[in-house]
């Protein structure tokens, strides 16, 4: 393997990217295959007190622009400042959440706009793109279940985040659509039979 392998996991939350890259860690692992897990928006000195501004309730004012450029801030500097020195060592880089986070949630979720978004993007990344895309597809009400576990008195759905994780979604399906690189797994399945699909996915392309 030359150049690496760039790999994200995308999807709403609750949808198991989480498992499945701890499944795919402890197999890389075990087969000695070089590689490095990357959460944005942290990960560089900058990216973490980029985040701390971005968490920090103080902050509630921010608009969802600047929220959307802080994004873009913190994954410029993970790119150069990771991203692209462990893919040049020949590592897998795997990320939880990468750019199609900001398409679905700012772009189309938000409303914040897909032109304004995509050319984000590729310019803060400096058309930097994985090479592979697992997007974890699951219906936002069996999502909010396995975050909150099953419960016996009556599960306040909140109506208007559920409705937000719809959009999510749907905004997910759409930005895959004409994109090889987006594989759409059906996340209702067994933690085993979706990694199964991940793995071979991964092994095929490390074998080439
Ligand atoms: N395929 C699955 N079927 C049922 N429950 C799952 C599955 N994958 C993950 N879970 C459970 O759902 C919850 C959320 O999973 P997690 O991997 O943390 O999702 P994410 O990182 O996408 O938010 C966890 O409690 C996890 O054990
Ligand atoms: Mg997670």
């Amino acid at each position: 393997m030359e150049r690496g392998l760039f790999v994200t996991f995308e999807g709403i939350d609750g949808c198991g990217k989480t498992t499945q890259i701890e499944m795919l860690s402890s197999d890389l692992e075990k087969e000695n295959i070089p590689f490095v897990l990357i959460r944005e928006p942290g990960g560089t000195d900058i990216g973490e007190k980029i985040r701390t501004i971005l968490l920090d309730k103080a902050n509630s004012r921010m608009h969802a622009r600047t929220e959307l450029l802080l994004y873009e801030a913190a994954r410029a500097q993970i790119v150069e400042e990771r991203i692209k020195p462990e893919l040049s060592y020949g590592k897998v880089v795997i990320c939880d959440r990468f750019f199609d986070s900001t398409v679905a949630y700012q772009g189309i979720a938000r409303d914040l706009g897909l032109q304004a978004v995509d050319y984000l993007n590729h310019w803060s990344t400096a058309g930097l793109a994985p090479d592979i895309t697992f997007l974890l597809d699951l219906d936002e009400e069996t999502a909010y279940r396995r975050r909150h576990g099953r419960s016996d008195e009556e599960d306040r759905l909140e109506a208007e985040g559920l409705a937000f994780m719809k959009k999510v979604r749907e905004g997910y399906l759409l930005s895959s659509r004409d994109q090889p690189r987006i594989r759409v797994i059906s996340a209702t399945d067994t933690p085993e039979v979706i990694y199964e699909k991940i793995k071979k996915t991964i092994w095929e392309e490390l074998e080439k």
